[in-house]
């Protein structure tokens, strides 16, 4: 392996277009532009409303899009670029690399399978282990998602939601992936279930080295689990960092009324829903997306697209300003960690 390829993140998305074929010849530009990374044991939290191309992300990274869809850019898995060899690529990475629990999949179980039998299914399709390996090791997956070993042979009927959803974690963790993407884990599941499955995953992020991306429309549910968050609106990251500092610093306008929409845990902080809806993806977006819903727009943002950039100076260091409180290091090569795209947060900063 090069030095380049050890030192390389785990997963990194750069530069990530996915649009899909629509009937009449047009075209929804999903996902535009998407920049990620993700290292051992991280927790990402990506969160937008519904539409705003988490899902598609996703599946892009999985390599599952359908054949209506088109991707351009770059996914790598250490280094290796999976998108020239498209399927090919993929294929050798998924389940045995990255993992994902899907949208609605405690809701997907066979009915008429055992619930442990559909955990050894991905084992024996990808000859991790067969037979009784396979066996011991569903017993060993339950085990590791808080389910008694012997639940194996109970059909899903016979599970609760949350026990469905753990089940379904043990799947997608079946060929020991490093990467996990998990697509609205706790969606329909009470606020004590959900806040079990949370913390189930924050522990795999530990125990395993697992890095895990948790698709989300709810901020608090990235609030309870992650370290960092990517804030997506029609298609594009319009915010990212750690998500203490958007918690208390968020700069752009939509981060906020996502803040402001969501409910605290005990539910007695009164609820903003965001005025209007967003932009049709099949029609062309000419400056920036959220201009209808901003209350902050100004004329810049009715033709300029705002691209995402560092929120402050302390951020991201040019070479040769190194700040003479650290003398005897060297200039950040660091990548910024608080990023925004919006003209009016730039502007304030400017003035
Ligand atoms: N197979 C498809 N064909 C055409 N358009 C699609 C397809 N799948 C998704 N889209 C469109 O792509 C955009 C992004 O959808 P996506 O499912 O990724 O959003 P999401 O953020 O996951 O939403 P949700 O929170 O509802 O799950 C939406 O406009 C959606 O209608
Ligand atoms: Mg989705």
């Amino acid at each position: 392996m090069t030095a380049d390829l050890a030192t390389a993140p785990l997963l990194e998305v750069a530069g990530l277009h996915v649009w899909f074929e629509l009937p009449g010849g047009r075209e929804l530009h999903a996902v535009q532009d998407v920049a990620l990374t993700l290292e051992a044991g991280q927790r990402v939290g990506l969160v937008g409303e519904s539409g705003s191309g988490k899902t598609t992300t996703a599946l892009t990274i999985m390599g599952l899009l359908p054949s209506s869809a088109a991707a351009a850019g770059r996914v790598a898995v250490r280094g290796e670029d999976l998108m020239p060899g498209l399927e090919n690529g993929f294929r050798s990475h998924r389940w045995t690399d990255i993992a994902m629990v899907f949208q609605g999949a405690m809701n997907a179980f066979n009915p008429v399978r055992t619930v442990g039998w559909q955990i050894a299914e991905p084992m024996i399709a990808h000859g991790t282990a067969t037979g009784s390996a396979a066996k011991a090791r569903v017993a060993e997956l339950l085990e590791l998602v808080g389910i008694p070993a012997a639940a194996a042979t109970r059909y899903p009927h016979e599970f609760s939601g949350g026990m469905r959803q753990r089940a379904a974690i043990a799947m997608a963790l079946a060929c020991e992936p490093k990467i996990l993407l998990a697509d609205e884990p706790t969606t329909a599941l009470d606020v004590m279930v959900q806040a079990q499955i949370l913390d189930l995953l924050t522990r795999l992020c530990g125990d395993l080295g697992l890095a895990l991306l948790l698709v989300t429309h709810d901020l608090g549910v990235v609030a309870q689990t992650c370290d960092d968050v990517a804030v997506m609106y029609a298609g594009e990251i319009v915010e990212r960092g750690r998500i203490d500092a958007l918690f208390h610093d968020a700069e752009h306008p939509y981060t906020r009324a996502l803040f402001a929409a969501t409910p605290d845990l005990y539910g007695d902080e009164p609820v903003a829903s965001i005025p209007g809806s967003p932009p049709d993806l099949a029609r062309p977006v000419v400056g920036c997306a959220y201009r209808p819903r901003c209350p902050l727009a100004f004329a810049p943002c009715v033709d300029v697209r705002p691209v995402l950039a560092p929120v402050s100076a302390t951020t991201a260091t040019p070479p040769g300003t190194q700040p003479l409180t650290e003398p005897l290091t060297e200039p950040s090569t660091e990548p910024a960690r608080h990023l925004v795209a919006c003209h009016a947060a730039s502007s304030a900063r400017a003035t």
